[in-house]
This record gives C-alpha cells, structure tokens and sequence, in this order.
C-alpha cells in the first residue's frame, strides 16, 4: 500500500513565539531552528516579517541558514506584507510563503469590516501575487472552522485556482469538537471540484484541550499537512502539541497504518529542553511526551509491572523520544570533551574557536559553583553568540 505523507508545519517560531512569555531573539531562533531541521520538520514558520525589524531580520537569517527543511514566512493578504515576506524568505532553499485573511463572518464584520466576497478577492489577488515570487504558496483561511462551510469551499476551490499549494483550515479558536473538524475536512475534500490540486492543512488551537485530537481527527478524514509547536506553545492556551501529535501518529502506526511523516523522534526531547531553556518557561510535569513524569513510575503495582515487562505501563520508550540516558555532572574537574559532549547533547552547534572561549568561561564558572547546570551553559553559549554571528 502507497503511503499518504503528512507534513509537518511547524510554527514555533512563528505562532508560538507570538505568546506572552515566549519572545525569542535572534541568536536563540537560529538554535531553535538548527534543532527543528534536526528533527526532520518538513516545513518551519520563521516568523512575520513585516510585523517588526527583529522578525524580519530572524526571517531572513534561518531562511539563510536551513538547507534541508521548507522555511516559511506569514504575511497578510496584501501585496505590501507579501513583498517584504519575500525579501527575507528569497534565499532559502525551499521558500514559502504563507499568506491569510479571516472568512468567518464574525471576523470580515468585526475586524476585518469586510462582505464575504471582497475577502475572497483579496485571497485570490494575494495568492496570485505570491506565486509570481515564489513556487510554494500557503493560503490560511482565519477562523476556517466557524466559517459557513459552502463560502469555505469558494475560497478553497478560488485560492487553488489562484495557485495555492497548501490551503490551510485553521481552527483559530480552538472551538470545534473532533467530529465536527472530521465533517468539516471531509466536506472540503469531497466538494471542492480541484482539491487534490493542493494540500489540505490543518492549524488546532488548543482553548479547549483538543489541538492535538481535532488534529488527528483531520489527518483521519484526509488532511496532510499538520501545523505544531514544540511543546504546544502559542497563543492563549497554545496550539497543537507536535511532539504529542507525532507520537500519536507513531505510536498509533495501527490505526494510521496509510500515513508516513520524517520527523526523528528521537529529536524531540531535545527541541523540547531546548525551549524551555531559551524561553524560561517550563513544562508541567505530567506533560505528555517530555515532562518530568512522562516516563516515571512510582506505583508498587507499576514498578512491579515495568520490571516485569515495561509493555505493561510503558506505551513508548523514553529512547524513542530522546530521552538523556545518563547524567554526567558538570563541574571544575570536568574536562574540554565532557564539555563538548554535553553542547552537542543539548543540541547547540558552536564554531571551533567559539568552543574554546565558552570553554574558558565556563571553567571560570564551575570555580565559583559546585556544579554547572545546562541553563549555565547555555548562557555562556549565548555570550558567544553575542560576539560570533552562527
Ligand atoms: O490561528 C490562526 O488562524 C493562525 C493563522 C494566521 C494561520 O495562526
Ligand atoms: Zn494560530
């Protein structure tokens, strides 16, 4: 049997990093997307360009730096936005751009003051535009999924015969119950005359708790492009988990037996420590996947089991995900080569000289304490950042 690939579109650096609490800079951007083409993401979300210098400026430094994953950029539906998504995303190996405007009538009278059908021309006119620059164009329909369906089947079936690539459905609120987002999908695919002439997208707010299962509900009912964010952060309660939905679609491989996806799992906890130490904000503990307790046992009844045989509590390997097997302690006896180990196990990638000063720096340190903690560590290494563009 052919295989359906879903691609994953991750938006961490784009949706996520909009979050309260979340700011990144650029050197910490860079580290993050290193880290995310590690992972096999298909496509990563740079950012805004046009919403501020600093966006545009990481826009343009990942587009520069990524070889082997899509870089995309988000931009409104207007041909200004359009233009300057394109300067920062053009030297990227594979660029996209990603354009939007809201269809649900709460959004085109409250916000946008616009009828149904200007919005539709604006959509069509932006994507146009966009596939004269580029080759890869995303459309995103706002609030899709409180959108009346058949004017939602216009704008999908308009936007592919304007050139989009990918039609993205988000449910921008985190409204819809999984059967719903399954009716809404399916509607799409099987009334929209050209659909198999672009991707259908899913984007899941997480308001109610649901990103991930109105994600996979999508993927069910034939979607193929997931939108995500490491450890699900984004706006309000966040978006789509993707290191929850890419473990249901691979612990699960029974029930999605059709679907392939190239993320590395192993990856994962990697990219998950990774934000956290960046952004300050941790996981709850029992997070699925990466928290604390995600792979503890504490029940007698438990360990007894897992002793016996992990299958009885244990659905995946914490190696599966990239769990750190050992914890080697860093401090003044530590030598260069446990140094460098622990860089290369956080995920970090530094240049050779700026290896030695962050050396250097760090046996300063561990003089003054008794042991040096990777958030230690990653400061030094964002001290050289300062100096050294990566
Ligand atoms: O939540 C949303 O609708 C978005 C779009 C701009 C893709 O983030
Ligand atoms: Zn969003």
């Amino acid at each position: 049997m052919s295989k359906r690939r879903v691609i994953i579109f991750d938006t961490t650096l784009r949706d996520g990093e909009q979050a309260p609490g979340f700011s990144m800079n650029t050197d910490e951007k860079i580290q993050l997307a290193l880290q995310l083409e590690r992972l096999g993401v298909d496509v990563m979300e740079a950012g805004f360009p046009i919403s501020s210098p600093g966006d545009f400026e990481a826009v343009t430094r990942v587009a520069k730096v990524i070889k082997n994953s899509g870089v995309a950029g988000l931009c409104r539906a207007n041909e200004k936005d359009i233009s300057v998504g394109w300067d920062a995303l053009q030297h990227a190996v594979r660029p996209r751009i990603h354009t939007f405007i809201a269809t649900s009538d709460i959004h085109l009278q409250h916000k946008l003051k616009k009828t149904r059908e200007e919005a539709l021309e604006i959509a069509v006119k932006a994507v146009k535009f966009a596939r004269n620059l580029c080759d890869d164009v995303e459309f995103s329909a706002e609030d899709a999924m409180r959108s009346d369906v058949d004017y939602l089947c216009q704008v999908v079936e308009a936007v592919i015969a304007a050139g989009a690539n990918t039609v993205n459905l988000p449910d921008t609120v985190g409204y819809k119950m999984p059967f719903e987002i399954d009716k809404v999908i399916s509607e799409v695919i099987n009334r929209v005359p050209n659909v198999d002439k672009a991707r259908i997208s899913v984007h899941c707010h997480n308001d109610l708790g649901l990103s991930v299962a109105n994600s996979l509900m999508a993927v069910n009912a034939g979607a193929s492009q997931i939108e995500c964010t490491i450890n699900g952060i984004g706006e309000r309660a966040g978006n789509c988990s993707l290191e929850e939905v890419v473990m249901g679609l691979t612990v699960r491989k029974d029930v999605f037996d059709d679907i392939e996806i190239g993320v590395k799992t192993n990856e994962i906890y990697r990219a998950s420590k990774m934000l956290t130490t960046i952004t300050g904000v941790g996981v709850q503990p029992n997070k699925a996947i990466v928290g604390k307790n995600a792979f503890a046992h504490e029940a007698g009844i438990h360990q007894d089991g897992m002793l016996k045989n992990r299958t009885t509590y244990e659905i995946m390997t914490p190696e599966s995900v990239g769990y750190p097997s050992t914890s080697l302690v860093l401090g003044k006896h530590s030598g260069r080569h446990a140094f460098v180990q622990r860089i290369k196990d956080l995920g970090y990638e530094i240049e050779n000289d700026a290896m030695q000063s962050a050396f250097d720096e760090f046996k300063i340190l561990a003089d003054k304490k008794k042991e040096v903690f990777d958030e230690d560590i990653e400061s030094i290494i964002f001290n050289q950042a300062k100096d050294e563009q990566f």
